[in-house]
């Protein structure tokens, strides 16, 4: 099995970051292909790291990438909506969790995943290779929920349009691969001019619908802050907007914060008082990583501490 390269992004603040939980148990709720869990275990020999992800083949090569590490390392085939359960089941009360969302090389670069609107491939999108394809949730939407999915997960001004052509392009037997999807979405917007191409908040909101990504973020999060041991430390590295708000606002609550929008009396958020936020403002990767590693673009890092 030749290994798929996944550089992974802001590896060193995400180690200088868990440096405190040097020694235990340090879960990576995203392993991915172990780009960051490797690291992790270089600098720090005590450790072990608990590797969850939905994707089975992102955990085969995860597997083969952290095997000089054995036994330091387990590798879980499950969604961190489980962590919670899953480190009661175990008994462990981590010392650092990391989750670093979103889309993994392997699955933009294999064209069969039909991540990616360069290489031609099915409308899949699936991160676990289970449940309904994109191609079949397509064919079971109507105009107005494909329109607020693209307005809402892709922040898509065009939203409307867009959401008839693909449709249009769907009932005339047009709509089999990615690059139908683009040709969809550039038959509204004309064809990439810029550095982005028209079709990427489209392709966002459409692997945001097909995982439900976004609806188990908060809670995960909070399954984790409540896991870790005191001074334990909590990251999470999100590659656009909705994402890296649901941090930024999951964070706040868990270290006291009202995040309930303005004007609601009384507060329905519920506060806790579990955290010490660490990134005032996120970190960033500098422009050399960029250059690098386009992928680390849109990268934002943000931390916590556990309270004693
Ligand atoms: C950006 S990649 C992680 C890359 C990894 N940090 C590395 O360095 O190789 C994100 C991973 O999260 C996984 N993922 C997405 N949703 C998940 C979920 N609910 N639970 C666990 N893993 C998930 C994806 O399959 C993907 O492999």
């Amino acid at each position: 099995m030749a290994e798929p390269r996944h550089q992974p992004v802001l590896v060193q603040p995400v180690v200088e970051l868990l440096r405190p939980a040097k020694s235990g148990v340090v879960v990576d709720a995203t392993v991915g292909l172990g780009g960051h869990a490797e690291a992790i275990l270089q600098a720090f020999p005590e450790v072990r790291v608990l590797g969850l992800d939905v994707d089975p083949q992102a955990l085969a090569y995860a597997a083969q990438r952290l095997a000089p590490f054995h036994p330091r390392v387990e590798l879980v085939h499950a969604s961190y909506a489980s962590l919670g359960q899953l480190l009661q089941e175990r008994g462990i009360e981590p010392s650092g969790v990391l989750f670093d969302l979103g889309v993994s090389s392997l699955q933009l670069d294999l064209p069969e995943r039909g991540f990616s609107f360069r290489l031609e491939g099915p409308l899949d999108m699936r991160f676990s290779q289970e449940g309904p394809t994109l191609a079949e949730i397509l064919s079971a939407t109507s105009e107005a929920e494909l329109t607020s999915w693209l307005s809402t997960y892709g922040e898509e001004r065009k939203a409307r349009p867009i959401a008839r052509a693909i449709l249009r392009a769907l009932h005339q037997g047009q709509l089999r691969t990615t690059s139908d999807l683009r040709r969809a979405v550039w038959s509204v917007t004309g064809p990439r001019r810029g550095r982005v191409d028209p079709a990427t908040r489209t392709f966002q909101a459409l692997r945001i619908v097909t995982n439900r990504e976004l609806s188990a973020l908060s809670p995960a999060l909070e399954a984790a802050a409540r896991s870790l041991r005191p001074a334990g430390r909590l990251l999470v590295l999100a590659y656009h907007s909705l994402e890296d708000r649901i941090a930024k606002n999951t964070l706040r609550r868990l270290s006291g914060h009202c995040v309930c929008p303005p004007g609601t009396f009384p507060c329905t958020c519920h506060p806790q008082q579990l955290l010490v936020v660490l990134t005032k403002k996120p970190l960033l990767p500098e422009a050399e990583e960029v250059r690098q590693n386009p992928r680390a673009r849109s990268a934002k890092l943000r931390a916590a501490e556990k309270k004693p």
